[in-house]
């Protein structure tokens, strides 16, 4: 681990440099394949594309990560609700310690979801301070990853909440936010779209990533939970429910009488998270993509199923259902 470090220090500057590094971790030996993405070069990392931070990072966390047998690892694809899977499982699980009923002075008022479980693999290259940082969190750790599970650390075994989405509409969310943090460039939404039908997206393919844990999911149903935005939009409560079991604080009688699913149900809507000030006002000190500093409202837009309705042509939609439904094919997973 200490030469891992010590690599890493010293390739920090140029491309050819990273590359090496990312070589000498890669299970590969060949050189890295690249391709024009959608706002820089994306590297394929183990069958993943990804930009070279993200590929930077991955292998740091891969080579440093110490695992918990009682982690929580909250897994998702980018843009399949993150941020929201992040909010409900904190107030689930801190529930007694931070009551959502009548609460004041709950933390998801002050902070971001995003910093009260906080992604394994982010700030990007600045790895060293998170992993002291998440050495730091009390057990059990909630903590959010976008990798694909091939390239999760091998030492992982906790438990995962995995939560997919609609792919249409994660295009979509997708290119709305990249144009977000990108600020001043401009991504062609054409180019966007025929990227990610092809695959080449952060972290895609989408179908791999979705494969990669459905599978795991039907192997080892206690472990991996895998849920879909479109149904927890439809059914809030009951998947706050099935949530705090997977958990493994699942709520009282008392409490579904007293209406505190309900309650967690508000305070991580979209309605309420995105008003607060933190998550609309707020810059926080994240670095995030092409290491630029995020604002916390970067991560809410609409919160609707089905907006790709209003961006998609019917052919656009018909050729990423025909690519979704070939790839899906006989796994089991229907989105
Ligand atoms: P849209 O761009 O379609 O609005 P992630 O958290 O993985 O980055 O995903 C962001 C998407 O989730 C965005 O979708 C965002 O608006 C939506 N979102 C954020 N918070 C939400 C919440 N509390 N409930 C439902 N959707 C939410």
């Amino acid at each position: 681990m200490a030469q891992v470090e010590l690599e890493a220090d010293n390739v920090l500057t140029g491309e050819e440099e990273d590359e090496s590094l990312l070589l000498s971790m890669s299970s590969s030996s060949n050189k890295l394949q690249t391709r024009e993405g959608w706002w820089t070069t994306f590297v394929l990392n183990d069958g993943c594309w990804m930009d070279r931070q993200a590929a930077m990072s991955v292998s740091l966390v891969r080579a440093q990560f110490v695992p918990r047998d009682d982690d929580v690892l909250l897994a998702t694809y980018p843009k399949c609700g993150t941020t929201w899977l992040k909010a409900l499982s904190f107030a689930i699980a801190n529930r007694h310690r931070h009551p959502v009923v009548s609460a004041s002075d709950h933390p998801l008022l002050t902070q971001s979801p995003h910093d009260l479980a906080p992604f394994i693999e982010l700030p990007f290259r600045h790895i060293h301070p998170l992993a002291a940082a998440l050495d730091a969190i009390p057990s059990p750790r909630l903590l959010g990853t976008h990798m694909p599970h091939h390239l999760l650390p091998p030492r992982i075994g906790c438990r995962i909440v995995y939560l997919c989405r609609e792919p249409k509409d994660v295009v979509i969310s997708t290119w709305h936010f990249m144009n977000k943090v990108i600020e001043g460039f401009s991504i062609d939404f054409d180019k966007a779209f025929e990227l990610f039908v092809d695959g080449c997206s952060p972290f895609g393919p989408i179908w791999n990533h979705y494969l990669g844990y459905w599978n795991k999911h039907v192997e080892e149903p206690d472990r991996v939970l895998f849920l879909k935005y479109d149904d927890m939009m439809a059914d809030p409560a009951g998947h706050v429910k099935k949530l705090a079991e997977f958990l493994r604080v699942p709520f009282t009688d008392d409490e579904v009488d007293a209406g505190v699913v309900e309650e967690v149900v508000r305070l991580c809507s979209f309605e309420k998270l995105s008003r607060l000030p933190v998550n609309s006002s707020v810059v926080a000190g994240r670095i995030g993509v092409d290491e630029r500093p995020m604002k916390n409202s970067v991560f809410f837009r609409k919160g609707k199923v089905r907006d790709w309705k209003n961006y998609l042509t019917e052919e656009m939609a018909k050729k990423l259902d025909a690519a979704i439904e070939e790839k899906l094919k006989g796994s089991g997973l229907t989105l």
